[in-house]
């Protein structure tokens, strides 16, 4: 099976697809269920936000490597409204849709590595990561 992927996000059927693949992905690469578990939903959370703001986007899964460790990257790309106050959209609790507001600042905690650049009318992208040390894979 691929283990770089590109997926169309629109509807929420692609957003189901687009965990199965992040948590096949991440068994490959030997990921504890745990991190599994916080690597599926981060992406749900990160494609939901495409589908309910933006309508679509697309969304590219891969794996990433060193000499030490492994991990699996997670690239979400949307040409929506965008958002203007990027450190308030990541606060907990903030929502423009009455939701509960987690979904940014909650799958940021749950990634090692998490980048958001958007700004209004030019569209959002996240960029995260989850890394894996080679010497824990048994
Ligand atoms: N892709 C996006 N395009 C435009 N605005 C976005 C996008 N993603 C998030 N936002 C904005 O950032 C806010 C915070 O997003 P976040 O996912 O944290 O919360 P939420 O989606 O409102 O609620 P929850 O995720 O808890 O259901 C959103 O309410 C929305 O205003
Ligand atoms: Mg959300």
């Amino acid at each position: 099976m691929e283990n770089c992927v590109r997926l169309v996000i629109g509807s929420y059927s692609d957003i189901i697809m687009a965990r199965e693949h992040g948590r096949r992905i991440g068994k490959e690469i030997g990921f504890p269920v745990t991190d599994l578990t916080r690597i599926a939903t981060g992406i749900s959370e990160i494609a939901r936000n495409i589908v309910i703001y933006a309508e679509s986007g697309e969304m590219f899964i891969q794996v990433v490597e060193s000499d030490e460790r492994h991990g699996i990257e997670i690239k979400a790309h949307d040409n929506g409204p965008g958002i203007s106050d990027i450190t308030l959209a990541m606060s907990d609790g903030y929502s423009t849709g009455n939701r509960r507001g987690l979904g940014l600042p909650g799958t940021r905690r749950l990634m090692d590595e998490f980048k958001l650049e958007s700004a209004n009318g030019r569209g959002t992208t996240v960029i995260m990561r989850k890394w894996l040390l080679k010497s824990h894979v048994i």
